[in-house]
């Protein structure tokens, strides 16, 4: 069985891949091109905003919106605890300092309360200037932007979503990568909506920003990529990329979405009663990134897991370890109270084998195994 089973996919999807890979060789484009642009608008439109900028990874999508904002040394960004170091790193990267925000134990998602909490301390502190928040859609669940909306209002603050997890995910039809200033996402190969190697992309309403960022991606570009008129970086995706996304796109929005949903709905049907199963809020609709249950204890969460292991069933803890206990962030300074939910989800999390393909069997297999664990 696997994790995430990315090799069943490609046969799928194999003849359509392979002759879409075979075009973008000849065209000879291997850097940008018609098909890159193809996907930019096709993503656009998808997630239901104007603008797609695609870049080389999900961390420099990142970056490139912090850089575009002008965030530095002195801001504060606010980025929830329990996520992938990227989204603290970026932070880190363009000078700024992250401040770490408790979650939600249901959602795993940055906890609203806590985040106001967080930002009229930074405020009271006076030590820095509070610019951005910066939302997780934690596998592949939406965070609460109705709730994250009305504190950026309040405090003037932007809002830059990171959905590197979430693409796909919705809240009231609306979809992930749409909310806030400005979102981001990744093509990791295992993520929700995968390529073959590294890629990202960035979404936005505001001209103004995507022309921006237009130019930071590509050397800080002016009027051609040979007249320079900012510092920039070097962010593109490959045509073969694209070529492959547009593929796997289609595919996602026919049927791997709802495969993955009737993935969730399965596991949580056979587990209700054992196990913590994720929580999707009313209204919400998540992209399954992964399928996370909870256990009550360290010990208890390593031993389901070794159990797991002996019958041939893989699982991964996601994330081990908060990002305040992060080595590359102790110069700043924690209080360990603030991250009471965190803490306790890193000892307890375990993510099943989550993707379109698993099948009815393999589903049934995971939680018989669970369920003899438990007894
Ligand atoms: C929440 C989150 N943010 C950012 C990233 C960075 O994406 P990438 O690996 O494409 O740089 C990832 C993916 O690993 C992620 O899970």
């Amino acid at each position: 069985m696997e994790f995430r089973d990315l090799k069943t996919q490609y046969a799928t999807l194999k003849e359509e891949i392979d002759i879409a890979v075979l075009e973008a060789m000849e065209s000879a484009y291997y850097i940008g091109g018609p098909q890159v642009k193809k996907l930019e608008e096709q993503l656009s439109e998808f997630v239901g905003v104007k603008h797609c900028i695609s870049c080389a990874n999900g961390t420099e999508a990142l970056s490139l919106v912090l850089m575009a904002w002008d965030v530095k040394e002195g801001d504060a960004v606010f980025v929830p605890d329990f996520t992938f170091f990227a989204s603290g790193e970026v932070v880190s990267f363009n000078g700024a300092t992250p401040i770490f925000v408790d979650v939600d134990p249901s959602t795993f998602n940055m906890d609203p309360t806590k985040l106001k909490v967080a930002i009229e301390k930074v405020v009271a502190e006076g030590l820095l200037t509070p610019k951005v928040i910066m939302p997780v859609d934690l596998f592949g669940l939406p965070a609460d932007y109705p709730q994250i909306q009305e504190i950026a209002s309040e405090f003037n603050l932007l809002i830059l979503e990171d959905s590197a997890q979430g693409f796909g995910g919705a809240i009231n039809g609306k979809r992930a990568g749409s909310f806030g200033d400005a979102a981001t996402t990744s093509f990791f190969p295992a993520k929700p909506l995968g390529c073959y190697g590294d890629g990202g992309a960035i979404f936005t309403n505001n001209d103004e920003l995507a022309a921006l960022l237009e130019s930071l991606k590509v050397h800080g570009k002016g009027t051609d990529k040979y007249d320079n008129v900012r510092i920039g970086v070097n962010s593109r995706l490959d045509t073969i990329q694209a070529a492959i996304l547009q593929v796997k796109l289609k595919a996602f929005k026919n049927y791997e979405l709802d495969e993955v949903n009737r993935v969730y709905t399965s596991y949580t049907n056979h587990l209700k009663d054992v196990v913590p199963t994720p929580v999707i809020p009313e209204g919400y609709y998540s992209s399954f990134a992964q399928y996370t249950i909870k256990t009550d204890s360290l010990e208890e969460r390593n031993n389901l897991q070794s159990h797991l292991k002996d019958l041939g069933i893989p699982t991964m803890v996601y994330y081990i370890k908060p990002m305040h206990k992060q080595t590359a962030f102790s110069h700043l300074k924690f209080d360990e109270s603030d991250f009471e939910v965190t803490n306790k989800l890193s000892d307890t999390v375990l993510s099943l084998p989550m993707h379109p393909y698993l099948t009815e069997e393999e589903i049934a297999k995971v939680c018989e195994a669970i369920k003899e664990f438990y007894k």
